[in-house]
């Protein structure tokens, strides 16, 4: 498993990292316990969460319940230092968590310790925010995105107020770095000037949504990426699973994402059949696992510190594991570079 530095911070994450967002809804506590350890035996060293997660569905119940499946895991092997444990604070606006309230100095110790708690640890990796409280363009809100209505001062402002926060998490010894989730480039680039201004802990990561399918991150943000070594921790690389074919057809195999969620927040357009047809078609003509060819192909990019996956069972686990091992050659990446110019932006 290769291994890519995670920002500027010295540590070092498997360039695949486990996704966690089905286990206590979709998945099991014993089923998440045995993808943490099959990720483990394979090489990856990093485990993606949230204090909001499970999804698939949402909902106040269950809310929660991943950090305490990977909690439970930690207190039944042991092997909390095997693992570069990332989480997220959400941002605001989602009613079940602390009724919408937004990240801030108000409100990050008490995340902080509700999800230290549930994973049952005394310390976090990379503490990532969810999403920024001033909105984001991602989920298919760059179709509309209009950021006139917001006051810049406050913004700054409120960043300033978080790092602070953030600053005092990194100093009681809670969290060891920050990252982002869901972020723009100019926000991004507010974010590490106010830490280079002693703000506060400069941000190691960003993670937003890139596959074959939504590739918004190609241009400001893959140059933000690379000059200022702030990884992309690329979510949705299948494109909630679209990147099988197991959807092609309109077919909906029964227990999948699209039984839960039938449009897969925004994913299922006209365009975005032909789109996948393109590239499971690049893939059976060179002899690819249109998967492995899916999971390899953002792991190649430039700018990609690790590809958070999921899976929901052991086969699908093993499968994606196993691109690991894949390197597309040229030929493939040209093919690649074609079908997104025949099918861009499908979602
Ligand atoms: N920061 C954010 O806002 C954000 C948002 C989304 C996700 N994430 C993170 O990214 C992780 C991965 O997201 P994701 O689950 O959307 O990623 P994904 O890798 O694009 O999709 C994974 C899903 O595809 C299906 N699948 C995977 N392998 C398959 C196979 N071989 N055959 C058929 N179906 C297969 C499974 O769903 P089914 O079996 O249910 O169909 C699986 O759960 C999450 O767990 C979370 O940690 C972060």
């Amino acid at each position: 498993m290769k291994m890519n530095p995670l920002g500027r911070t010295g540590l070092r994450v498997s360039e695949l990292c486990l996704g966690s967002m089905t286990w206590g809804t979709q998945n099991s506590e014993a089923e998440g316990h045995a993808q943490i350890d099959r990720a483990l035996d394979a090489g990856v060293n990093f485990i993606d969460t949230a204090e909001m997660y499970p999804v698939n569905p949402k909902s106040a119940e269950t809310q929660g319940r991943t950090e305490e499946v990977i909690g439970s895991w930690f207190a039944r092997t042991g092997r909390r230092d095997d693992v570069i444990l990332a989480t997220k604070i959400s941002g605001e606006g989602y009613q079940v968590v602390r009724d919408g309230a937004p990240i801030s100095p108000a409100t990050i110790r008490a995340a902080v310790e509700g999800s230290l708690k549930r994973l049952r640890t005394d310390h976090i990796d990379l503490y990532q925010l969810h999403w920024p409280n001033r909105g984001s363009y991602m989920f298919r809100q760059n179709w509309t995105y209009d950021p006139s209505g917001q006051n810049t001062a406050r913004v700054l402002a409120d960043m300033e107020d978080t790092l602070g926060a953030l600053e005092r998490e990194v100093e009681r010894g809670t969290i060891r770095h920050v990252g982002l989730s869901n972020e723009s480039a100019w926000g991004t680039a507010q974010w590490l000037r106010l830490a280079e201004a002693g703000r506060g802990p400069r941000m190691a990561s960003l993670q937003n949504e890139y596959s074959l399918l939504c590739r918004l991150y190609d241009t400001d943000l893959a140059e933000l990426s690379v000059h200022e070594d702030v990884g992309l921790l690329a979510f949705s690389p299948l494109a909630a699973g679209l990147l099988t074919g197991k959807y092609q057809g309109g077919a909906v195999p029964p227990g999948s994402r699209m039984t839960y969620v039938a449009d897969l927040g925004g994913r299922v357009t006209k365009r975005m059949p032909d789109a996948v047809q393109a590239y499971l078609d690049i893939a059976a003509r060179h002899g690819l696992d249109p998967v492995q060819m899916a999971l390899a192909w953002v792991a190649q990019r430039p700018f990609t510190a690790s590809v958070i996956f999921g899976a929901t069972s052991p086969a699908q686990l093993d499968l994606a594991l196993g691109a690991a091992d894949v390197t597309l050659p040229d030929e493939v990446l040209r093919d690649i570079d074609a079908a997104h110019r025949a099918h861009p932006m499908p979602y």
